[in-house]
């Protein structure tokens, strides 16, 4: 029998992928979404990738009279939480609107599985959890220094969920720290379409490359970096996806709590990303240096051993294979779901 993994957001950009690799790990995904930043759309394409589409609640995970129907009628074995917003300048101008999805929807669905005896929690932290490091690779012992509501709300969670397990040793939890997740579905079939003009590096290139954006304006060309720009871990989606997969076997397998990086241990600067989409799409990214991003870090990328010694995770594509897979994603889907 197949077990049932809730997943919370599971309409979204790293949920979606995490349901396809559920399904191939041989995983039941329930989705639960209320649809804020996504489109069931998605539900369709994941059918055409996975033979089936997975169930769909749409649904907030604030809301609690839903959740406890929901352990009562389905024999939920865990549930990986997605759910949650995720920009950053957002965070700054609405904290509290962050803090209520984020940390009160975080306690709503824990205290839900709290009750209904459900104990496996994989929750998606980020590594803007720690702020500007000293250096990288950053290890998870690094100092934890969130410098937004966003990356505050991140923490205040897992920092909540290490008390709970404190509290409740039968409790088996992943906190998941990822860097930067980009590319998409080697099908092209899902992949990333951010609303309005996006604020992260791939998005905006795969706009320039597909037409809709004239240049990629390059955030501060003076950082102290070999070629000057800034510096990050990309890691590839579908990566990210197993890895929650392999946290998911790990909690499975012994009771206690976990934090994990997960990235690829390699840095690459925003012009590589620039010239590697190149090579992916065979066109040319026009660009122009400009100012430096406010609040933005020069330098920084993961450290992926623990990933591998506690999870037997490792991160095994490439920068061209993300863009590769986000050109062709971005190509096939111009307006993301719309067709
Ligand atoms: P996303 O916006 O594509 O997915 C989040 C999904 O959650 C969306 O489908 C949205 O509709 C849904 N949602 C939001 N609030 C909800 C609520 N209260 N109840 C039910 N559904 C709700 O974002 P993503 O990139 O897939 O990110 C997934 C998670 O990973 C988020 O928690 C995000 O903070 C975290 N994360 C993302 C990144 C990144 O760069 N994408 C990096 C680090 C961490
Ligand atoms: C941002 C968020 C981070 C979040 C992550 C999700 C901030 C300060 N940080 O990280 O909390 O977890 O997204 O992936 O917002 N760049 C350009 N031009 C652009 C866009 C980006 O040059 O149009 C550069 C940036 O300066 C940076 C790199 O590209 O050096 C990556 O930027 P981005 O994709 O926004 O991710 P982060 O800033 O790492």
């Amino acid at each position: 029998m197949p077990k049932t993994i809730l997943v919370t957001g599971g309409a979204g950009f790293i949920g979606s992928h995490t349901c396809v690799a559920l399904a191939a790990a041989g995983y039941l995904p329930l989705v639960l979404d209320n649809l804020g930043n996504s489109d069931r759309r998605v539900l369709d394409r994941l059918a055409r990738i996975s033979g089936v589409a997975p169930e769909f609640i749409e649904g907030d995970v604030r809301d609690r009279a839903m959740l406890d129907r929901l352990f009562a009628e389905r024999p939920i074995a865990g549930v990986i939480h997605f759910a949650g917003l995720k920009a950053v300048g957002d965070s700054v101008a609405d904290p509290i609107g962050y803090y209520d999805n984020n940390v009160h929807g975080s306690f709503v669905l824990a205290a839900a599985m709290q009750a209904a005896g459900v104990r496996i929690l994989i929750f998606s932290s980020s590594a803007t959890v720690y702020g500007d490091p000293d250096s990288s690779p950053i290890p998870e012992s690094a100092p934890l220094r969130p410098a937004n509501p966003y990356g505050r709300s991140k923490l205040m969670v897992e920092q909540a969920l290490g008390d709970l397990q404190r509290a409740d040793a039968s409790w088996r939890i992943g906190l998941l720290r990822y860097f930067n997740p980009v590319g998409a579905h080697e099908t092209g079939l899902i992949g990333e379409h951010p609303q309005g003009r996006p604020n992260n590096l791939m998005p905006f290139v795969c706009q320039v490359a597909v037409g809709l954006r004239d240049q990629l304006a390059v955030h501060g060309g003076d950082y102290p970096t070999p070629d000057g720009t800034g510096v990050r871990d990309y890691v590839h989606v579908m990566d990210l996806a197993e890895g929650h997969v392999a946290a998911l076997r790990h909690a499975e397998s012994q009771p206690g709590l976990v934090t994990v990086n997960l990235g690829t241990g390699l840095g690459a600067s925003v012009l590589d990303v620039v010239k590697a989409f190149e090579r992916a799409s065979g066109r040319k990214i026009a660009y122009h240096i400009g100012p430096r991003r406010p609040g933005d870090v020069p330098a920084y990328w993961g450290d992926p051993t623990l990933a591998q010694d506690t999870l037997g995770w490792r991160a095994t594509r490439s920068l061209d294979a993300m863009c590769a897979d986000s050109w062709r994603w971005q190509q096939g889907n111009p307006r993301g779901y719309e067709g």
